[in-house]
């Protein structure tokens, strides 16, 4: 029986109000336009030298901490991140299994997105059912501030920085028994086009010629609308693999992509919305990084309790989609 052994998270101190993007960066736009159209009023962003590898480190720490692990004992690290620190390499995992002291580690990052982290704990999950007495530190982590343009207020209004962090581990023996965990995860690539950031291998270089256009991209109403088919049609996956109601769920931690995705998601759902944990309104969507960040929010403020039965549900570029089903804190 496989445990979330603690949780961690860390967001940037400095934070930027919806009317700051008007007022200080100068962007046509206003506080009523984002909120009512988001749910969100603030975002963290990283400053000097902090970036993903920081971000991602101190949440690594808090969750070690709280999990009582040392460092030396975790065997893999997982960074689940599109904003990484280096441009694909090296990859950001290493240099935090570096700065946290993970040396009996191995480490990589993982790029699915904004469903990343729940991509990276079904990996762990795996990679603990083969080696049982290792432990694993899954980590989102993002600075999305880097790589959004921000003369562009379809986008760069949604996104803010910040990292999240699990340990995971075996149960002491005897512990969680009967719970079980469920997973639905997916690709649709052929939506590829809808988000992303150019200036890959995608584009051929030309020597001489300008850099190229590297900012996120999105077609927010497409991915809108990917979102609010998604989210339902996950929960009720993994609600009929499980063999229990929707409303058998007592809390579903979403990834924080928008307020009115999760709004609409529980209509379809048929599910109260204060089920569904949120906190953009002060993170704005840290991608990869907002599963975690909410989780550790939510089981320090109490929403989430041990034998719980809550679910993941991530959605994002890629297309990439999917969720986890677990009785708390037991994978
Ligand atoms: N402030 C003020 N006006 C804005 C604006 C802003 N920040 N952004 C866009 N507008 C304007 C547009 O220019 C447009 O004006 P026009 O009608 O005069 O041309 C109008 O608002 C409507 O724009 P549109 O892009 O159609 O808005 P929308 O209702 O689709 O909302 C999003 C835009 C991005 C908020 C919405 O599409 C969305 O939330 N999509 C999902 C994005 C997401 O969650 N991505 C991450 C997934 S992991």
């Amino acid at each position: 029986m496989l445990k979330i052994l603690g949780t961690g998270s860390y967001l940037p101190e400095k934070v930027v109000t919806n009317d700051d993007l008007s007022k200080v960066y100068n962007l046509d736009t206003n506080d009523e336009w984002i909120y009512s159209h988001s749910g969100i009023h603030s975002r963290h962003i990283a400053e000097g030298t902090d970036a993903t590898a920081s971000m991602a480190t101190k949440a690594g720490k808090a969750a070690l901490e709280s999990a009582g692990v040392d460092p030396l004992d975790i065997a893999l690290v997982i960074v689940a991140t599109v904003s990484p620190e280096y441009h694909a390499l090296p990859s950001t995992a290493c240099i935090v299994q570096d700065a946290l002291g993970c040396k009996n580690a191995y480490a990589f990052d993982l790029m699915a997105a904004c469903s990343g982290f729940v991509f990276g704990l079904e990996q762990a999950r795996g990679y603990l059912t083969l080696h049982p007495d290792k432990k694993a530190l899954v980590i989102g982590a993002e600075c999305l501030s880097r790589i959004c343009d921000w003369t562009d207020r379809g986008t760069c209004i949604l996104f803010g920085d910040g990292a999240g962090a699990v340990v995971v581990g075996q149960a002491p023996e005897g512990e969680g028994e009967g719970a079980k965990t469920y997973s639905y995860l997916r690709s649709d690539g052929s939506g590829a086009e809808m988000m992303g950031r150019k200036g890959g291998t995608h584009d051929p270089v030309v020597i001489g010629a300008p850099a190229k256009n590297e900012w996120l991209f999105m077609n927010g109403r497409g991915v809108f609308q990917f979102a609010i088919k998604t989210v339902p049609m996950v929960i009720e996956e993994l609600c009929k693999e499980a063999g229990i109601q929707v409303s058998d769920i007592d809390l579903i931690v979403p990834h924080q992509a928008n307020m009115r995705i999760l709004d609409s998601s529980a209509k379809r759902l048929g599910y109260p919305l204060e089920k569904f944990y949120s906190n953009i309104e002060t993170t704005g969507n840290t991608s990869g990084a907002s599963i975690p960040i909410a989780l550790d929010a939510a089981v320090k403020d109490g929403s989430v309790k041990p034998g719980m039965k809550i679910s993941f549900v991530g959605f994002g570029a890629g297309l990439t989609y999917g969720g986890l089903l677990m009785t708390y804190p037991y994978l």
